[in-house]
């Protein structure tokens, strides 16, 4: 009887206490793994559950980052564990809880694109009124487009911006992992500039090219992040008991290789085939309809500051790798000029670890597409996912810097180059002629 009211009463108080997530006393750690030994302990960690050892970064890598989120009742242990296997360790954050409440949420007010700020975060609804407006303002230019479906019923909106037919194309798509909300706030920034900016260089690219653009390819997952658990990363589709596939394990390449769990409770769960769920499936039907023009293709993420090439399989220099690594590096040196912050350029088995399954190396591999890079924006581990709302701007200025910057060095090499796509249907058109003339 007494365990009953027990029980009752601390039900009541759960629900009442609110739905969020509380992370008080959850730690941030920071890990640099100096030798193989270290490595394989850390490694061994991974498939502790989530819930007590959050893993930002796969630690495969000697030297390489790794950002680790514990929990407030596995802390000791893992502390334990390190201090035998004289693994150092830094605490960046102590309590996520109170990053979290520091966390600046903007309020966009209907029909007024500026008040749309790049010092604060914004709600799946507050985005997607906004690019409502940002289209409604300059129907010229800007069309709403939908790239597909979420599970909970979402769609996956997005613009096109466009100055006329006949363009080459360039595909960014944001926010597939949940949590990484610079994500998010980077890829609009990115539509803004080329929407609004009154730089010539940036008003050039938006006129030269056909932008199509996704701020949020993971709705469900985001409006979690923001209504239950900040730190969420997958979709939301029910499991058994466990919930959520990591959308960017899920795509027709390489499927469940590397760095993918078939473990339903895991951040890296692959789901039960390729193209399993509906956000990733629908999106790549709608990135394979606009593919014929399609030049470049950004794919945003954070955290760890790097610009990865595909693939995650290997790292072999596959297709064109000598030309987007090269390509790579100019535009990090760009990016760079601005606030100096660095960025590593490689392939994304030697950058950050191997993992198959993911958008950009199906973009790759079955689209064929020259240029087609992976964004992992700041930090390097200070805050992770948590980037503070005071680095929105500083961080966008300098991607939108090296956007610019990979148009410019794509053009020295020869991408971005339309006279390749004439020439092909003038030979077409001269062939047509001939077989009607004979
Ligand atoms: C989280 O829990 C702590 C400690 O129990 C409490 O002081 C704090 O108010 C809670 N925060 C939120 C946002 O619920
Ligand atoms: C890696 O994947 C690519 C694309 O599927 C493939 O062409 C290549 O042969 C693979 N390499 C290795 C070493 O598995
Ligand atoms: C396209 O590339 C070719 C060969 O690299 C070059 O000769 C030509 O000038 C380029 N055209 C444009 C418009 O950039
Ligand atoms: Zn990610």
């Amino acid at each position: 009887m007494t365990m009953k009211i027990i029980t009752i009463l601390v039900l009541l108080f759960y629900y009442a206490s609110g739905d969020k997530f509380n992370f008080t006393n959850y730690a941030l750690y920071r890990i640099i793994p100096k030798n193989i030994e270290e490595l394989t302990t850390l490694h061994s960690m991974i498939h502790t559950n989530n819930k007590d050892l959050d893993f930002f970064d796969e630690p495969v890598n000697v030297d390489g980052l790794v950002s680790v989120v514990t929990s407030p009742g596995y802390r000791k242990t893992f502390d334990e564990i390190l201090k035998a296997n004289k693994i150092y360790a830094e605490v960046t954050i102590e309590n996520i809880q109170a990053v979290i409440d520091k966390e600046r949420i903007g309020k966009y007010a209907h029909r007024n694109v500026r008040s749309m700020t790049w010092d604060a975060y914004y709600t799946f609804e507050d985005i997607y009124s906004w690019l409502d407006d940002v289209a409604a303002g300059n129907s010229d230019v800007v069309s709403l487009i939908y790239g597909g479906m979420s599970y909970e019923g979402r769609e996956i909106k997005g613009v096109k911006i466009s100055h006329g037919s006949g363009r080459r194309s360039i595909f960014i798509e944001g926010g597939i992992h949940a949590r990484e909300w610079i994500s998010y706030a980077t890829v609009n920034y990115i539509i803004n500039e080329l929407v609004y900016s009154e730089d010539p260089e940036t008003q050039a690219a938006a006129r030269d090219f056909d932008w199509y653009i996704f701020p949020c390819t993971n709705p469900d997952g985001y409006v979690w992040t923001h209504t239950d658990f900040r730190l969420w990363r997958k979709n939301r589709k029910p499991v058994g008991t466990e919930f959520g596939i990591d959308l960017n394990r899920n795509w027709n390449s390489n499927w469940l290789l590397k760095s993918s769990s078939t473990d339903p409770s895991s951040n890296t769960y692959a789901g039960i085939g390729p193209f399993s769920e509906i956000e990733a499936r629908t999106l790549a039907s709608y990135i394979e309809s606009v593919a014929d023009t399609m030049e470049m293709y950004l794919s945003f993420h954070s955290s760890g500051q790097l610009l990865m090439v595909p693939y995650g399989n290997t790292t072999d220099p596959l297709d064109n790798y000598y030309d987007t690594i090269k390509i790579g590096r100019q535009a990090m040196g760009s990016l760079a000029v601005r606030h100096g912050t660095p960025y590593i350029t490689g392939n994304i088995a030697e950058a950050i670890y191997e993992a198959t399954g993911t958008s950009v190396d199906w973009v790759k591999e079955k689209l064929r597409i020259p240029l087609t890079y992976c964004y992992e924006l700041r930090d390097r581990g200070q805050y992770g996912h948590l980037l503070p709302a005071d680095q929105i701007l500083p961080n966008s200025e300098e991607v939108m810097d090296s956007v610019l910057a990979l148009i410019r060095e794509g053009r020295a090499l020869g991408y971005f180059n339309s006279s390749a796509s004439i020439k092909v249907s003038i030979s077409l058109l001269l062939g047509i002629v001939l077989y009607l003339l004979y």
